[in-house]
């Protein structure tokens, strides 16, 4: 197994992968440049992707969040997505994100920082050992999954171009190529989508910049070839396909927030005890489940993140 696998949260002892699983991880890791038994992935390409792993029924119970729960079919993860720089059809993200050109890619990180630079993604992968997290993923429309992503704390990479003390924020921006991304040429939205977050939660170890899932590298639909994943935020603060971050200081305007202000704040935690207008919180459909199951506050990761608002109304801060 040559993934260095989540320890924060604690996961229970992974169990044997499956082949199939097994044979779709190498073959990443592969493409990825591995060096040896780690996953310090090289510069030598992000081609096309990998052809998929067969969504073998028995696989995805094998891999489960430290809750116990089990990983989403990996079908439903690449086949259901919210993605409006593509359609509002959450089935028909992938079709058309297909021919996403996502290599080469490059992310501008500056701002507040000692030491602003560029990345091509390569570089992120050689420079940064990928790590599997599984997490639970809630979307504020109350559904939501448990998804094996690869990755590195974003923390590692703001580490690199060193915040200057004034930094408070940081914000995330979405590439702007409305040729290739239909729902661009909207005028609904601010475009490019934005997202942000404070800076501790941005330097907090459960944020990820995601380049994988399922053992793969990224496909279109979910980002590709970078997003962020926060996983006790509602997931539409978990920006795709970033090209620029940027260290500020003062609360980044995101795209939902200019869009409705009244429906959604700045931080957007999970809570089960603040409604959004339209749909109540206390509950969620986990995709692949039959009945609606409580919803966690902090999407049940409290111990790790609720310090952070310690003193704060989040019915004030939503
Ligand atoms: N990022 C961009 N650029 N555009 C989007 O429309 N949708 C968000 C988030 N990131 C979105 C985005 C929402 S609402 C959700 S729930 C998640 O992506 C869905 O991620 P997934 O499709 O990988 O499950």
């Amino acid at each position: 197994m040559h993934f260095k696998r989540q320890s924060y949260p604690a996961i229970p002892a992974a169990d044997i992968t499956p082949e199939a699983l097994f044979r779709s991880r190498r073959q990443f890791l592969r493409g990825a440049g591995a060096l040896g038994g780690t996953i310090l992935l090289g510069a030598c390409g992000l081609g096309s992707p990998p052809a998929p792993p067969a969504p073998t029924p028995g696989v995805v119970a094998q891999l489960t969040d430290e809750l116990g729960d089990p990983a989403t079919a990996y079908a439903a993860v690449i086949g259901y997505n919210n993605y409006y720089e593509f359609t509002t059809t959450k089935e028909d993200v992938a079709a058309a994100a297909a021919n996403f050109p996502t290599s080469p890619w490059e992310v501008q990180v500056g701002g507040l920082v000692r030491n602003p630079q560029t990345f091509a993604v390569e570089d992120l992968l050689s420079r940064f050992d990928q790590e599997e997290r599984i997490y639970r993923l809630r979307c504020v429309e109350g559904w939501s999954m448990v998804i094996p992503w690869i990755g590195f704390p974003l923390a590692a990479l703001l580490k690199e171009v060193e915040p200057l003390a004034e930094a408070q924020y940081v914000r995330f921006e979405t590439i702007y190529a409305p040729d290739v991304m239909p729902g661009q040429q909207s005028r609904w939205y601010n475009w490019p989508y934005v997202e942000g977050l404070r800076l501790d939660e941005a330097m907090n170890d459960l944020t990820l910049m995601s380049t994988g899932l399922y053992g793969n590298q990224l496909l279109p639909q979910n980002g590709a070839p970078l997003r962020l994943v926060v996983p006790w935020k509602y997931g539409f603060k978990s920006i795709k396909a970033i090209v620029k971050i940027d260290l500020v200081e003062t609360a980044p305007l995101s795209l939902w927030m200019a869009a409705a202000p009244n429906e959604y704040g700045f931080y957007a935690n999970v809570n089960p005890d603040v409604p959004h207008p339209r749909w109540s919180q206390a509950s969620e459909r986990r995709i692949g489940e039959l009945d609606r199951r409580p919803t966690l506050p902090f999407n049940g990761y409290a111990e790790q993140v609720a310090g952070m608002y310690a003193g704060m109304d989040l019915r004030v801060f939503f």
